[in-house]
């Protein structure tokens, strides 16, 4: 019974499940014929996994069933065996304490999934932002053929005249509001106006900027980054994947043959031409330590800093995921930038990157500059060192303000998140718009989990003031919708008593992003004085994941993964089940 009717010219792992004529062969398919499955679907085509990262609970990834349809036809389409699984899900906007505390957790939840059953290639179904780098990195554990497919961006939000983008206008609205020139009945308005369609945030926020690296690593077929989420091409591109998966372990087209360590340096050049979120730093990280592929942040700096910011997305910019991809999306990003790429990296539909991108062409000037007059001259991300961050921080320069990117000021402290919810808006806060604010203990470690609290509102009594922008440093992250002089991923976190643990009130700190420098002007004698008085966090949690997570995790500038999950295993299962 094993590959009768199969082009591949290796034994299919399946075959191992549904090809055997003893008891487990009898177990394996007999129970699976409840669904309707006729006999002749085990006849060693393959089998396609079908992860699924829907939820209700996710209202990015919410049209995902329907969107699953799809790529199940393009697997019949091809002569394959579609079985579609479910693994936890990751949703943005009502995880507490934040989704990236279970982004791990999800990806061994894939690799186990993927590992345990009987797929001989799988198609990555995500969206939402942490869904993205989850499903990568379990699978890439278990380098099997391997397609990932972006749910795709909602349309532009639209209101009261003006286009208005997700997460971007969540901090303007809510800074509207404090400051007096929005009330509650225009914000309830600008809800539902602004989420007014199926898909995930159509800012060049998280979300788009890992749709954008899966297209970038060669991991997802052409125009995946953009193409928004109703649009009927999505659905196509669905049903092609699940055609050319199939096409895909036939010619046992692994995960280890496309991300290499060229795919990596490639994606990172795109997300500086995207001006993409210092979210893909920490992930590209954690997915090229699943895959053995050597990656630094010292390799962000290198590689993005002279890459200009091509593409005029908010946040940094004024256009959104939709205007994207009517102009071109990706390939045509991918087209301006070639001199600079590795062109022959292998992407999933077996062509390389440049072969799908060479002859893009771009509708919309406005939209995705041209080379020699980009958006933005630096789109890169900034890797800052000094005696505050060791190990590195950063900060993305498109987004911040120019003024202050060289700046020495006054340390305003928040111990935590806590703290800064207490006394931010107080009128007794003793802060003027030079001061650098620091918050502490919001890192891996110390909030637990890793938020997005980086780029905290500034005080009322400054906002009040017109002022829009101010330094913040912390060892948080930044939503990828956001903007400013934020300085984030401070290594080592306050919690594992890194410097960042020893500021205090009335320090100063100077930045200067052009040295990639981050320093704080306290001399080392009186920094060890206030390390001896240091004391560390008390524990989060005595059981269960939280217990796990901070016993084991890793830090920023090692990707933030579980220090035992980094490295693969492959799909190789060593017992039989009964
Ligand atoms: Fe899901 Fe932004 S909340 S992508």
């Amino acid at each position: 019974m094993a590959n009768k009717t199969s082009k591949s010219k290796h034994v299919l792992r399946s075959t191992k499940w549904f090809g055997r004529r003893d008891r487990d062969g009898l177990v394996h398919r007999s129970w699976m014929k409840n669904q309707g499955i006729p006999h002749d679907q085990f006849d060693g085509r393959p089998v396609i996994g079908i992860c699924n990262t829907w939820s209700q609970a996710t209202p990015c990834n919410a049209h995902f069933r329907e969107l699953a349809e799809h790529v199940r036809s393009g697997v019949l389409d091809a002569g394959g065996f579609p079985l579609e699984f479910p693994v936890m899900s990751l949703g943005e906007t009502l995880m507490r304490p934040t989704t990236m505390l279970f982004r791990n957790q999800v990806s061994m939840d894939v690799e186990e999934s993927i590992r345990a059953n009987p797929f001989d290639g799988v198609v990555l179904m995500m969206g939402c932002d942490k869904t993205t780098p989850a499903l990568l990195m379990g699978a890439a554990s278990c380098d099997l053929p391997t397609i990932g497919l972006s749910g795709g961006p909602m349309l532009n939000g639209k209101f009261r005249g003006e286009d208005i983008g997700s997460g971007t206008h969540v901090w303007k609205f809510t800074e509207m509001l404090k400051t007096g020139q929005m009330n509650e009945s225009d914000m309830i308005d600008a809800e539902a106006c602004m989420s007014r369609s199926a898909g995930h945030c159509m800012t060049m926020g998280t979300a788009s900027t890992m749709a954008s690296m899966v297209e970038a690593l060669g991991m997802g077929l052409p125009t995946n980054a953009a193409i928004p989420a109703v649009d009927s091409r999505r659905k196509v591109l669905a049903r092609m994947a699940g055609r050319r998966i199939v096409e895909m372990v036939h010619e046992n087209l692994k995960m280890s043959k496309i991300l290499t360590r060229d795919a990596f340096e490639n994606a990172i050049m795109v997300n500086g031409a995207i001006g993409g979120s210092t979210n893909a730093v920490v992930h590209l990280l954690a997915i090229a330590g699943r895959m053995g592929v050597k990656l630094s942040l010292d390799d962000w700096d290198r590689l993005g800093r002279d890459m200009p910011c091509l593409v005029n997305l908010m946040p940094s910019g004024k256009y959104l995921m939709e205007d994207f991809y009517y102009a071109g999306g990706l390939p045509a990003v991918i087209r301006q930038i070639g001199k600079f790429l590795h062109k022959k990296t292998l992407t999933v539909n077996g062509k390389t990157i440049w072969e799908n991108s060479k002859d893009a062409v771009n509708y919309n000037k406005a939209v995705i500059t041209p080379l020699d007059k980009p958006f933005k001259p630096h789109g890169g991300i900034a890797v800052l060192r000094g005696n505050l961050a060791p190990r590195g921080a950063v900060l993305k320069p498109s987004a911040a303000t120019p003024k202050l990117m060289k700046h020495k000021g006054r340390a305003v402290v928040f111990e935590d998140i806590d703290d800064l919810h207490k006394r931010i808006d107080s009128p007794k806060l003793d802060v003027d718009a030079s001061c650098v604010l620091v918050l502490k203990n919001c890192g891996p470690k110390g909030y637990p989990g890793f938020p997005e609290v980086g780029n905290f509102a500034l005080p009322a009594k400054i906002l009040k003031k017109g002022v829009t922008d101010m330094i913040r440093i912390s060892d948080a992250r930044m939503s990828g919708t956001a903007y400013g002089t934020v300085v984030l991923h401070t290594a080592p976190e306050a919690a594992e008593g890194g410097p960042l643990a020893l500021v205090e009130n009335g320090d100063t700190i100077e930045l200067d992003v052009a040295r990639r420098r981050i320093h704080l002007h306290v001399s080392d004698a009186e920094l060890a004085r206030r390390r001896a008085n240091w004391k560390p966090l008390k524990p989060h949690a005595d059981r269960g994941w939280v217990k796990l997570y901070c016993a084991t995790v890793t830090q920023a500038d090692q990707g933030v993964d579980l220090d035992f999950l980094v490295g693969h295993s492959g799909a190789k299962v060593g017992r039989e089940s009964h």
